[in-house]
């Protein structure tokens, strides 16, 4: 298996798992680290907020062991903030601090954060250099970027230039604008553009749904990781299709029961590591579920109970009601 050295860690060169907020927490993290993923990033964290002491913001920023090499990401607009939120991070010990650059929502781009950011480009700079220096050494900073702004303003080269410049360790670019949302396709040429303009280390993302797409996108663009987001919901398994088909070994999809019953693991490290109440836990818990039944035969019915799951027991009994009708009918 061939490795890659990105921001300090040699890993695998397979796949990362993307930051998701509200989806890629500890459990979804762990598990995905279990299932061959080779670096994951925490959920997005307000630099403000971590500033004036949010305690939901500190909270998102617990890394266990199991859960290494990660990286911990931070928003703002204020290289003051930032510079003082990466020193906040430093006692949580990141194995790297990510700046986010490419995040699309109204929330956070009306503040100038996020994707916004790639409309300033000098303000990214000084957002970049101020965590460099903050972070005096003690970690890496890495960017994670869009291609630009919109189709008019694709600036992705320009942009990771100026990073690079600034002190960024590696630099990830999503193959979208921000007015693309997480719509359309994700345009690879401007990934392989920035790699063939920057020293640092380049992942790549956008789109990639299988151990194919992952090989088609080093290929097309030469970059040094790839990393994926979407297609890991309810599929933790897709880190071992990635590597499977990067080794050119034929990979063998689990059956429905090793899924149903690994959604049950999943569902329980959920409730495990929350330090909510298992009721609300199990909120979180609904989407998942309602992802590993995605496109299963017959489980439309099963699909809708999900959405109503209490405990995990209530889980347990979904799983075992539709394999009994899985398998009788099959
Ligand atoms: C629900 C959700 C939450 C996301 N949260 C973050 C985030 O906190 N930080 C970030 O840099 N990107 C975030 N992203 C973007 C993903 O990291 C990734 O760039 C995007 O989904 C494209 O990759 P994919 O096509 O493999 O999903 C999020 C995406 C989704 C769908």
């Amino acid at each position: 298996m061939k490795t890659v050295t990105i921001a300090g860690q040699t890993v695998p060169q397979t796949a990362a798992l993307a930051p998701m907020a509200s989806v890629a927490d500890t459990a979804y993290r762990t598990l995905c680290t279990e299932h061959g993923a080779c670096m994951c990033t925490g959920e997005l964290v307000s630099a403000k907020g971590l500033c004036y002491g949010s305690r939901g913001s500190a909270e998102l920023c617990r890394i266990t062991p199991q859960e290494r090499p990660m990286g911990l990401q931070l928003f703002g607009s204020e290289p003051e903030f930032i510079a003082e939120a990466v020193k906040l991070l430093l006692p949580f010990q990141p194995d790297w601090i990510d700046l986010n650059m490419g995040c699309p929502v109204p929330k956070v781009v009306n503040q100038g954060a996020g994707s916004a950011l790639m409309k300033t480009p000098e303000l990214a700079e000084q957002i970049m250099r101020a965590a460099v220096k903050a972070a005096d050494g003690a970690v890496p900073v890495t960017v994670k970027m869009r291609t630009g702004w919109d189709a008019a303003s694709v600036n992705a080269v320009d942009f990771a230039r100026r990073m690079e410049a600034a002190g960024a360790a590696a630099i990830t670019v999503h193959g979208r604008t921000r007015m693309q949302y997480y719509s359309g396709n994700a345009d690879w040429a401007p990934i392989a553009a920035v790699k063939a303009a920057v020293q640092v280390p380049v992942i790549g993302n956008g789109d990639v749904q299988s151990g194919a797409d992952a090989v088609r996108m080093y290929r097309e663009t030469g970059c040094d990781l790839v990393m994926v987001g979407r297609a890991t919901y309810g599929n933790p398994w897709i880190f071992g299709e990635i590597a499977h088909t990067l080794a050119g070994e034929p990979y063998t999809a689990p059956d429905v029961r090793t899924r149903l019953t690994e959604m049950l693991r999943h569902i329980r490290m959920i409730l495990d590591m929350s330090e909510k109440s298992e009721q609300l836990a199990m909120r979180e818990a609904r989407k998942h579920a309602l992802w590993y039944l995605r496109g299963r035969a017959g489980a439309a019915a099963f699909r809708a109970r999900s959405a109503s799951l209490e405990t995990y027991a209530d889980a347990e009994k979904l799983v075992q009601e539709y394999l009994a009708m899985h398998e009788k009918r099959d």
